[in-house]
């Protein structure tokens, strides 16, 4: 942590004033400076093609921070490390001017400096925006610097298998692999980040994880609230490609690979990528059978689109085709605007004994991070009758608050750790798996459900 402390950092935000940025990351920066935990020679630099002020950048900051955390000497602190510099995104000159610009920063924070861009713009966008960083230099080190900068990726990457080749190509060609960081932000969510470790260090759980004695998998990610104001990026995107497709395809290969040769970056990657080839692509016959799309009731007047086919609730089953999980259901199910937020992983084991109910492991990713196993037990008294109970392990109770999932994507990125990350082998290899889905159900419109906003998830069949 300290020598990511001395070390002075520039963080560019391509869309700083985004719905993401304003959500997610700007609130994850206020934390890291309020616990001390970015350096203290910090220039954050946001990019925008209109001409935007800084302080309309933090106007809503404070609403984004719990009351007992707000203090409005770190927000001060924050706005005054923060620079904006107006782009025209498609003109190539613009970009070295911008480079120049960045050179004169970097200069001010002495020797050394990392550079990090951070990348929140439109899939149609970025295209362009990596190309003309490549091309004018921005992946290249300044003379007094140490080390390559890094760009940071949000999701969705790509929108299928073709157009998520080219984006990784064109990343490719400039910055290279060792230097893009993928963000998927649910495996630095708490609990996912213990799946490993429950898996592999508790050696109870690893002699059974396998088709022997494991009867389903299901990984759930269910949000009550809508599709707020993105408008235009859910329309083109919908509940697989925004979910399925990225996160919970994710958690699942951190559910169900084998054991990585040990937990550096680039074994995780490659123990997750033999799981991810292994699971098998869905055929176009399948795709009635095995994956259900629905859409809330009042979505397309939402979008002001009365025949928008966007799903806003996806379910589909895949299946890993080998020796340690063959035939066993692998079902990941997302939607908005159903009754409850909560994200969980699902491990139900075999149960022979049609008296009792079956083992259930969940990994509550959210709310109340948690591990909780579903055991049988004698019910107190003079009868010998079984009920469920539950052995619990809670992240509040045993450590107090959690770190959230984009300060410790920000933190990995300093460190230039990339584990919670997802590598490009992996992005194109989740396409391939539901690539047919997606082109099938652009074809049709009969099997879209429509859902009530605030049903339970089990009523969408
Ligand atoms: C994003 C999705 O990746 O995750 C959003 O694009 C979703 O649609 C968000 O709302 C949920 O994140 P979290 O951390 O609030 O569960």
């Amino acid at each position: 942590m300290n020598e990511q402390l001395d070390t002075p950092l520039i963080i560019i935000i391509f869309g700083i004033s985004g719905d993401l940025s304003q959500r997610k990351l700007l609130p994850a920066l206020y934390h890291l400076m309020k616990r001390d935990e970015l350096p203290s020679d910090l220039r954050i630099v946001g990019v925008s093609r209109r001409n935007i002020e800084v302080a309309s950048v933090y106007e809503n900051l404070h609403e984004r921070i719990a009351e007992d955390d707000l203090d409005s000497e770190t927000l001060s602190r924050l706005q005054a490390s923060t620079e904006m510099f107006q782009l025209d995104t498609e003109s190539k000159e613009a970009y070295a001017a911008f480079k120049e610009h960045l050179r004169n920063v970097s200069d001010k924070l002495g020797d050394g400096v990392s550079r990090i861009y951070y990348l929140s713009i439109p899939a149609q966008a970025f295209m362009t925006a990596v190309h003309y960083l490549g091309e004018t230099g921005h992946h290249e080190p300044f003379a007094s610097d140490s080390e390559r900068p890094r760009i940071l990726i949000e999701k969705p990457f790509g929108y299928d298998t073709h157009s998520a080749k080219e984006l990784v190509s064109v990343v490719d060609e400039h910055f290279g692999e060792l230097q893009a960081y993928r963000i998927d932000h649910y495996l630095a969510k708490e609990t996912a980040q213990n799946i490993l470790t429950f898996r592999f260090r508790n050696p109870l759980f690893k002699s059974i994880w396998n088709a022997k004695h494991i009867e389903q998998i299901k990984i759930v990610a269910h949000e009550s609230i809508g599709i707020e104001n993105r408008v235009s990026f859910y329309e083109q995107t919908g509940a697989l490609r925004d979910f399925i497709q990225s996160h919970l395809i994710q958690l699942l290969a951190l559910v169900v690979m084998e054991e990585p040769d040990s937990f550096e970056s680039h074994d995780i990657h490659a123990a997750k990528l033999r799981l991810l080839e292994d699971i098998k692509t869905i055929s176009t016959d399948e795709v009635s059978a095995i994956a259900l799309r629905g859409q809330y009731d009042s979505y397309r007047h939402e979008v002001g689109n009365k025949d928008s086919l966007t799903e806003t609730f996806a379910r589909l089953t895949l299946h890993v085709h080998n020796a340690q999980w063959r035939d066993i259901p692998m079902v990941l199910e997302t939607g908005k605007g159903l009754r409850d937020k909560t994200s969980k992983i699902l491990v139900t084991f075999k149960n022979e004994d049609p008296e009792c109910g079956p083992n259930i492991l969940t990994f509550r990713i959210q709310p109340r991070e948690g591990i909780t196993m579903s055991l049988q037990a004698k019910r107190p008294g003079l009868d010998k009758d079984t009920e469920t109970v539950e052995m619990e392990f809670d992240y509040e109770k045993s450590y107090g608050n959690t770190t959230e999932a984009y300060e410790r994507v920000i933190i990995d990125a300093i460190r230039a750790d990339q584990s919670l990350f997802a590598s490009a082998d992996e992005v194109l290899s989740s396409w391939r798996i539901m690539e047919n889905v997606l082109t099938s159900w652009q074809k049709n419109s009969h099997d879209l459900r429509i859902y009530p906003i605030g049903s339970p998830a089990e009523e969408i069949n």
